[in-house]
């Protein structure tokens, strides 16, 4: 089974191709003068994308991410199906429908966040780009997405895959935590598993988002005093959820505060208000960014391996 991606997906990509011990073949991808998105399938590899399933690793951020996602998608189902119509030019190879087999991976995937209507007239955004997708492909595995719910029950097969094993590993190896923190009630289920995995202590905040730029934590008593503290979530953007639970943790008494997330987002200078407030940041390479440690791609290729179980014919 081919692992194919555009100009941006390559590291995670040929990452996933190596564990699974799979080709990698890499599709044309870039943008018009105006900004327009250009995807192509190589001639030398329509062979590679028709001879059997295959698994494009695409993330749908940022708004362009998913408009390239979408057409590479589009051009590989045409691609398999032998579609010709509106071809200009000569294609003398085999044109019969392979079927199905297209499987979409995700390591970060853009507009998670909007998975609720807080006012009628609203677009629940995270669901809205999924029911596109799946229009294109028959699997999608989706790395640490903020709140599954939002996707279950849609009618597409869809797998959630999480990177905590890695960071975990990742934090026991270069941190050594005494205690892991989640910053809000959503991230209790990953930092649980990554204290599980550590085998240490593990508390959580309750937190109020004021506006995009402003948090609040109900102030709480931690069992901190002397220890090394790595606080877990599913994202860091601004940057300010961490550093106010980091504020909580200093102040009781922490001698070191680490960050550990899946997807680095780091908007508007956050890296530099987190050095003011943690000792290290650790990331995988959902998104790129400078603290990317921590490879996104074998819970990616867990995930695909699950779904292929359940559809043992398209492996
Ligand atoms: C929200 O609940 C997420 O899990 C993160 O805590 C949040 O997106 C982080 O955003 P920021 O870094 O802007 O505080």
């Amino acid at each position: 089974m081919p692992v194919l991606s555009g100009a941006s997906g390559v590291e995670i990509a040929s990452g996933l191709a190596a564990i699974l011990d799979m080709e990698y073949v890499a599709l044309e991808s870039r943008r018009f003068p105006d900004g327009e998105a250009y995807v192509r399938i190589p001639p030398e590899s329509i062979e590679s994308v028709r001879s059997e399933s295959v698994v494009l690793v695409s993330n749908t951020f940022p708004d362009s991410g998913i408009m390239q996602t979408l057409f590479l998608l589009g051009a590989v189902r045409d691609v398999r199906k032998g579609d010709l119509s509106s071809l200009k030019g000569e294609w003398e190879g085999e044109t019969h429908d392979v079927g199905p087999g297209i499987f979409l991976a995700i390591p970060y995937y853009g507009y998670a966040r909007q998975d609720k209507r807080f006012g009628f007239g609203e677009s629940v955004s995270a669901k809205l780009v999924a029911d596109l997708l799946s229009e294109l492909c028959d699997g999608i595995v989706i790395l640490d997405l903020h709140a599954p719910e939002v996707l279950r029950d849609m009618g597409a097969d869809i797998e959630f895959v999480s990177s905590m094993p890695e960071i975990a590993d990742s934090l026991r190896r270069d941190v050594s935590p005494d205690f892991i923190l989640s910053p809000d009630k959503g991230a209790i289920s990953r930092a649980t598993e990554v204290a599980e995995l550590i085998g240490c202590d593990f508390s959580y905040l309750e937190k109020k988002r004021i506006d995009a730029h402003t948090i609040e934590h109900t102030p709480k008593d931690l069992d901190v005093s002397g220890k090394v503290v790595a606080i877990v979530d599913d994202m860091i953007s601004t940057g300010g959820t961490i550093c106010r639970a980091s504020d909580a943790l200093r102040r009781q008494g922490a001698v070191e505060v680490h960050a550990a997330c899946t997807h680095g987002l780091f908007t508007g200078g956050a890296l530099s208000r987190l050095a003011n407030h943690v000792d290290g940041v650790y990331t995988t390479d959902s998104l790129p960014n400078p603290r990317a440690s921590v490879s996104a791609a074998p819970a990616l290729a867990r995930g695909l391996g699950a779904m292929m179980s359940r559809a043992p014919d398209n492996g």
